[in-house]
């Protein structure tokens, strides 16, 4: 465990997610990349501290449950990788410019199956949508931006997991770490 937050009190329920939150030199570069992008697609970029790669989306719950999370967070052991994100790419449907890659890693993909597990185990619904690992860099992109490759790639070296929940706002996502486990 590398942090712990309260969670927010007030609302009875929280939006929550499992995700990969970057250090401060990879937010940098993507947010770099962000911007460089941003002029040409007409975008709204994401803010640097609001940039993550999610690898499990719960989605809204009664706060109360965010206990459960934790203990699936505590039994779930952190993958240890390595990612390059090497393209840029743009999803027409719903106009998000991202940053991914076009290797998952097997240890990401295996860590993603067994927080799935968990998640199931406890009754969290999930979607069955495949996992497209990506980092959001612009929403309401209007541009048709084409795959382009990020030469070199950011490395990005990966020992840990985080439990965020997000408030969306008016100017955006604010999103707030409620915990974080690292190898
Ligand atoms: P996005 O950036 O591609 O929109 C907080 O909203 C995080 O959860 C974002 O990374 C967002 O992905 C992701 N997210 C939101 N709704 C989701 C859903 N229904 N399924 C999977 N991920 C979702």
């Amino acid at each position: 465990m590398i942090a712990l937050t309260e969670p927010s009190g007030g609302s009875k329920r929280a939006r929550v997610f499992f995700a990969l939150w970057p250090d401060a030199d990879v937010a940098r570069r993507l947010f770099e990349l962000g911007e460089s992008l941003c002029a040409s697609s007409d975008g709204r970029q994401m803010r640097r501290d609001t940039l993550h790669l999610t690898l499990a989306f719960i989605g809204d719950i009664p706060r109360s449950r965010v206990a459960e999370l934790i203990t699936i967070g505590d039994h779930t052991r952190a993958a240890t990788l390595t990612l390059y994100l090497d393209h840029i790419g743009r999803w027409r449907h719903n106009r998000i410019v991202w940053a991914g890659t076009n290797t998952v890693p097997d240890a990401l993909a295996d860590f993603v199956a067994r927080l799935g597990s968990g998640l199931a185990e406890a009754g969290f619904a999930m979607e069955q949508r495949n996992f497209a690992p990506h980092v959001t860099l612009l929403r309401n992109a209007r541009s048709d931006l084409t795959c382009i490759d990020i030469n070199p790639p950011i490395t990005w070296q990966i020992a840990g997991f985080a439990l965020v929940e997000s408030d969306r706002r008016q100017d955006g996502a604010h999103y707030k770490i409620l915990k974080a486990w690292t190898e």
